[in-house]
């Protein structure tokens, strides 16, 4: 069911240093920052040979990664996003075999304008799972 791995997803308090850190002091090359309203963060895109790394900020009053932020003061890793072929029949398989979808199950349009779904971290090891459809 799971292609590559489109992203890592780090958890940053401070989007300029956490951009600054990558692209001065590792080398990287990342892009503009850009604000997802209906995700309640804002990301930065580290590209990277095989995949990429997205550092995320809270967004508005409700980010989702706030909580997170709490919790992790200096940041941490959030989330790893998968691809898939079909994300509707992968969601269908998914909670059939008894998996937690997160949200009302619809894709959202994420990052790179395409749908993606969140499965819940505590039927997967502990890790929150974005799958995306490519
Ligand atoms: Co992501």
């Amino acid at each position: 069911m799971l292609g590559r791995v489109n992203h890592v997803a780090i958890a940053v308090p401070d989007l300029e240093a956490a951009a600054a850190s990558y692209r001065a002091t590792l080398g990287c090359q990342i892009s503009e920052p850009q604000s997802l309203p209906e995700h309640g963060v804002t990301v930065v895109f580290v590209e990277l040979p095989n995949t990429k790394i997205e550092l995320l900020h809270p967004l508005g009053e409700n980010s989702p990664i706030a909580a997170f932020l709490e919790k992790n003061p200096s940041g941490g890793m959030h989330h790893i996003c998968y691809e898939v072929g079909d994300i509707i029949v992968a969601r269908d398989r998914l909670k059939e075999a008894g998996a937690r979808v997160l949200g009302d199950g619809a894709p959202k349009i994420g990052a790179h304008g395409k749908p993606v779904l969140f499965l819940h971290p505590k039927d997967f090891q502990g890790t929150l799972i974005e799958l995306e459809q490519v």
